[in-house]
């Protein structure tokens, strides 16, 4: 299930006999590309041990709340962090009802309360208990504050009765958790977003590029699909899987990618260049290979189509977002690139050395970026590419809709400088 792919899953398991089937749910994750954490209440634990789930997920469990050597690592406020969503399963209708009642007295509350990701349960008890109007109220009430109810199965339980308070079958319990990864803000829009690098040839096996892995682009184009946007994929020469339920286009040169954009921009509502195109390619493509000798070689470039200027030009009603890799004066150089290639919004992207509040960016798993657009801004903290993807995706969400109330009247885009000043919207 592609969807899963490179999620982070806090997974919590409580007190019920239902907890040896977490072992499984993790194995599944895994399978998927999600990267899963596990959270054990005391109850829990009495079931199955932490060392299954430690092996089954190849990270440590977590169990105490008030333990300095995990709180100086991966503390209740980290873990709530990490995660991109929590999924308790089983839920046992203690937890439920601790939940309700917002307890932070042990790990997995604490980190329910902590967090803001979506948080899904699957309730496993047995059927009185389940059809308890105590715990049905508890139901309703974690249900009308957004947790999502993945189960109970009706059907023979481990305490030899027969009724509902299964726990939900393994495959409608991963598409629930997958469903959580979903929203409609961007329903019924094409999305054409660039991704990883571009090669131009110098000979037959030669070429110029950059270090860009695609992994930003592709998370764009994840979270894109993920808010109910047709995706269309313009990729560069990366050895990344295709993500679901996107029209992927492969291509090698900043040539090839413009050819392919400009022949789906038309149609699109949304055009997001993260490609790290080339911005010269060799004059002369040698038809051999060029033969080693000790001259110093010179290669003559020339500058390849800006494609992020040219759909914007030619494109006046279409929401283009930019990205703006700098090493220096990141706000300066992604303002002016805001203007002069008249865009909606621009990404800024630090790239320099001694990014230590990005981690690398080229090529590693997370980043961080400024967004500006024409009268906002916001700063987007440094986190996973995925989650940053999805927080990019919501600002154009709320950015496109704002510019398609005012240019239904004015027909035309107005480019302003964002108030720079101002603190940021988020
Ligand atoms: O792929 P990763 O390893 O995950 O790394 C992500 C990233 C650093 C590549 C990405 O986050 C990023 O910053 N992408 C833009 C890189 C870049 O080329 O920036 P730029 O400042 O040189 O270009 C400005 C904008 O113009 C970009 O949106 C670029 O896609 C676009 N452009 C540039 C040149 C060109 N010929 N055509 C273009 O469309």
């Amino acid at each position: 299930m592609q969807r899963l792919a490179n999620k982070r899953i806090l997974l919590g398991v409580t007190g019920s006999i239902a907890a040896y089937k977490a072992g499984e749910i993790i194995r599944r994750l895994r399978d998927a590309g999600a990267d899963v954490r596990v959270v054990m209440t005391r109850g829990g634990a009495e079931f199955v041990t932490p060392m299954t789930f430690q092996a089954l997920s190849g990270h440590p469990v977590h169990m105490h709340l008030l333990d300095t050597e995990s709180e100086a690592g991966m503390g209740h406020i980290e873990l709530a962090r990490w995660a991109d969503a929590i999924c308790v399963a089983p839920a046992s209708a203690d937890f439920v009802s601790r939940l309700v009642h917002g307890r932070a007295d042990d790990l997995l509350s604490a980190v329910c309360l902590a967090s803001k990701v979506p948080l899904a349960i699957a309730p496993a008890m047995n059927g009185a208990m389940w059809a308890n109007p105590a715990t049905q109220a508890n139901i309703r009430t974690l249900s009308s504050r957004g947790v999502v109810m993945l189960g109970p199965d009706e059907g023979e339980q481990a305490c030899g009765e027969t009724g509902t308070g299964r726990l939900q079958a393994l495959q409608p319990l991963l598409e629930g958790l997958a469903s959580l990864f979903e929203r409609h803000i961007l329903s019924g829009k094409t999305v054409v977003v660039t991704a990883g690098p571009t090669r131009e040839a110098i000979d037959p096996v030669r070429y110029l590029s950059n270090h860009s892995s695609g992994k930003m682009g592709f998370s764009v184009a994840t979270a894109a699909a993920e808010a109910g946007a047709h995706v269309i994929l313009v990729a560069g020469p990366v050895s990344l899987p295709s993500p679901d339920r996107c029209e992927r286009i492969d291509v090698i040169s900043a040539q090839q990618m413009h050819d392919a954009v400009l022949a789906h921009v038309a149609q699109a509502d949304i055009f997001i260049a993260a490609a790290a195109v080339a911005d010269y390619r060799p004059v002369v493509n040698a038809a051999d290979k060029i033969k080693k000798s000790r001259q110093t070689l010179t290669l003559e470039l020339e500058p390849t189509t800006d494609i992020l200027a040219e759909v914007s030009a030619r494109y006046p009603r279409l929401f283009t977002v930019g990205f703006a890799a700098e090493t220096r004066e990141l706000e300066k150089h992604a303002l002016e690139k805001l203007q002069h290639k008249r865009l909606d919004m621009i990404a800024a992207n630090w790239v320099g050395p001694a990014a230590e509040e990005t981690a690398g960016t080229f090529g590693s798993d997370t980043n961080a970026l400024k967004l500006f657009w024409p009268g906002g801004q916001a700063e987007l903290t440094v986190t996973s590419k995925w989650k940053l993807a999805r927080q990019l995706i919501e600002h154009v969400a709320q950015c496109y809709d704002t510019r398609h109330h005012h240019i239904d009247r004015t027909d035309a885009k107005v480019v302003m400088m964002p108030d720079v000043g101002r603190t940021p919207s988020r």
